[in-house]
């Protein structure tokens, strides 16, 4: 990608999108196209057709989707599929009709079987059975890779797909309606800090064991890909390290500054028992990580308390 380039940034207001917009800048990218949801609506096909005709974005990054925890999941599963398939087909398609030199399309680590053998290799897409609580969406991201695969098969585009692992940092959501698990324990310890509260209530067991990547870690790892990767072979991207969600509780109130207890309510799902990314393709082709978990939540607590 040149300096002056056409980089439409889908989502550029996201957690995602907003780390990849600093990375871009920071790189000198002058000419990045963003729209809010509010100014161009990508499920709507009209819109986005027009769009692409008018502007004609030679590269594209897809950080557009509809995102949430758990319950939020649980609740709208088919605002879930319906936007995420919708969003991703309308701009993949868009893409291809205008001529896309390069597309990334972000997937996700729920698109890999609730069982996968640990860490998860990109080669088990597609070898058994989903997480329940997160299905619908999974499945709409499963069919944005196929999507991309497939323009690449008979059209010849060089669409990538990445699957990043569980994201956090500045820019992330806080609300407890659906926000991610990191974020909501921040938002949780420091309520009860500021309340003097004498315990925190977190959600399931504490025993799930997960991994977090600084989502300026992220938004590095797809421009590095955006440059030295091309095709349909799916990247997973993360740490390849994994904690218990317990260790993470003490963690987030050790930076929080939270001396009080915490209770688990077991009566709430957990989702999957273990989650880690076998990244070891990407750190194949030359890129790691730079920011550890502690110190990338102390960057985000600091943009919490703002
Ligand atoms: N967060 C994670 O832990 C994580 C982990 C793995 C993968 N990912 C992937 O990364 C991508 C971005 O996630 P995120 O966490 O950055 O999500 P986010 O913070 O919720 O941001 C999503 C963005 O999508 C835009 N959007 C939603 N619906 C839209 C629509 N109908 N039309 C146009 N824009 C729309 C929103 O734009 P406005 O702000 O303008 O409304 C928003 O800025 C997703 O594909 C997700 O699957 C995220």
């Amino acid at each position: 990608m040149d300096k002056d380039d056409r980089i439409y940034v889908a989502g550029h207001r996201g957690l995602v999108g907003s780390a990849l917009v600093r990375r871009l800048e920071q790189s000198g990218h002058k000419n990045l196209i963003l729209r809010t949801s509010a100014e161009l609506d990508l499920r709507d096909q009209v819109a986005t057709c027009a769009f692409f005709e008018s502007i004609r974005p030679e590269y594209v990054l897809i950080a557009a989707a509809k995102v949430g925890g758990i319950q939020a999941n649980n609740i709208y599963p088919a605002d879930f599929i319906y936007d995420n398939l919708i969003i991703e087909t309308n701009i993949i398609h868009e893409s291809w009709r205008v001529g896309v030199k390069k597309l990334l399309f972000l997937g996700s680590s729920c698109i890999y079987p609730r069982l996968a053998a640990q860490p998860i290799r990109e080669s088990a897409l597609l070898t058994g059975e989903l997480e329940p609580t997160n299905e619908p969406y999974a499945i709409a991201k499963i069919a944005g890779i196929k999507l991309c695969q497939s323009y690449n098969r008979q059209y010849g585009t060089n669409f990538i797909s990445v699957m990043p692992t569980n994201l956090y940092g500045r820019g992330d959501n806080f609300d407890l309606e659906n926000s991610h698990v990191l974020p909501a324990m921040i938002r949780k310890f420091h309520d009860a800090k500021t309340s003097r509260a004498p315990f925190v209530m977190l959600w399931g067991t504490g025993s799930p064991r997960r991994e977090f990547l600084y989502v300026d870690d992220m938004a590095d790892a797809c421009v590095f890909l955006m440059t030295r990767h091309d095709g349909s072979q799916i990247v997973n991207i993360g740490t390849g390290t994994d904690i218990t969600i317990r260790e993470l509780a003490e963690t987030v109130g050790r930076v929080v500054g939270y001396e009080g207890d915490v209770v688990w309510d077991s009566s709430k799902l957990d989702g999957m028992p273990q989650k880690l990314l076998d990244v070891s393709l990407l750190h194949g082709m030359g890129w790691r990580h730079s920011v550890e978990l502690e110190d990338g939540i102390r960057k985000t607590y600091a943009a919490f308390l703002g």
